[in-house]
């Protein structure tokens, strides 16, 4: 299906969107949004797919929400709007595939929303991120400010909400923000390396660890167990969890279905 705002190629198990209005540093549109949502739903609709990455041309993963659009937004349509990229970076979330972003850039405002409801943040040195919504007189509207706090804690998630102030991959990565960081050169190079990586292993294993980890958060410790053990007990449905152990034990690699 051929898309006006972002690419879409896959290869050897490894789906790669690329966000694709270098000129407006990949902010995004309703256009933009319509089209995720449909590679998405193509990407979960496609077994061959079995790990996607994420990326921005140019030299920004996304650099927020389209401004130009804030002008003309009244209560219900801004809400309308929050609906609508909430649902996209849900979607997103709930791939049952491991989903990498490979942040090239200024991941702002609705980029490090998208980058957030990934399951591997890898950034180049040169990449950005932040919620600066607050310096238009506006908040994050995508889960911003949800995810954040999740991911890097209440207190950090509001010193960037409320600030509004823009961080480097070095500090994004000592917040646990981002996993890894890598020359920007090499980026997609790594991206790709560990995404074919994955892509060699167990599928319903990587989708129990995926689930287990996402849905498990925010249960208390006994049930986020209880469901880790029915995941774990799936495992054993597929050859996979054999092939692992007799692969170990003939001391060869595993090949996974
Ligand atoms: N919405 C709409 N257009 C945007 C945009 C956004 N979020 N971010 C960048 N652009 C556009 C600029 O308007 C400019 O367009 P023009 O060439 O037609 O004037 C183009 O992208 C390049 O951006 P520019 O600002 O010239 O690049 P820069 O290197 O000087 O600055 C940023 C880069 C990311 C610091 C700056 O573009 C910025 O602050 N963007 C907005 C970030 C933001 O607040 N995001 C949250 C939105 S809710």
């Amino acid at each position: 299906m051929p898309y006006k705002t972002i690419l879409f190629a896959a290869e050897g198990g490894v789906g790669t969107l690329t966000f694709n209005r270098p000129e407006k540093l990949n902010a995004l549109t309703a256009e933009m949004l319509a089209e995720v949502a449909a590679a998405l739903d193509q990407v979960g609709k496609n077994p061959e797919i079995r790990v996607l990455i994420l990326t921005g041309q140019g030299r920004a993963f996304i650099a927020g929400a389209d401004i130009k659009v804030f002008t003309q937004l009244d209560p219900l349509a801004a809400r309308q709007l929050a609906f609508t990229g909430q649902e996209v970076v849900s979607k997103l979330e709930q791939l049952p595939i491991p989903v990498i972003a490979g942040v090239n850039g200024f991941a702002l405002g609705g980029g490090c929303e998208v980058a957030m409801a990934c399951d591997l943040i890898y950034a180049s040195e040169d990449a950005r991120f932040g919620q600066p919504e607050i310096n238009l007189g506006i908040m994050p509207g995508f889960g911003g400010t949800q995810r954040l706090a999740r991911l890097v804690g209440k207190g950090l998630a509001k010193e960037l909400c409320l600030t509004g102030r823009t961080i480097d991959a070095a500090e994004a990565r000592a917040m646990g923000l981002v996993a890894r960081v890598f020359p920007a050169a090499s980026l997609m190079e790594e991206c790709t390396k560990v995404a074919r990586s994955l892509a060699a292993k167990g599928r319903v294993a990587l989708r129990g660890v995926k689930q287990t980890i996402d849905r498990g958060f925010n249960l208390d410790l006994h049930n986020a167990c209880a469901l880790e053990a029915e995941a774990f007990a799936l495992c054993f449905a597929s050859p996979d969890a054999k092939e692992g152990a007799v692969a170990f034990l003939e001391k060869r690699q595993p090949k996974f279905l």
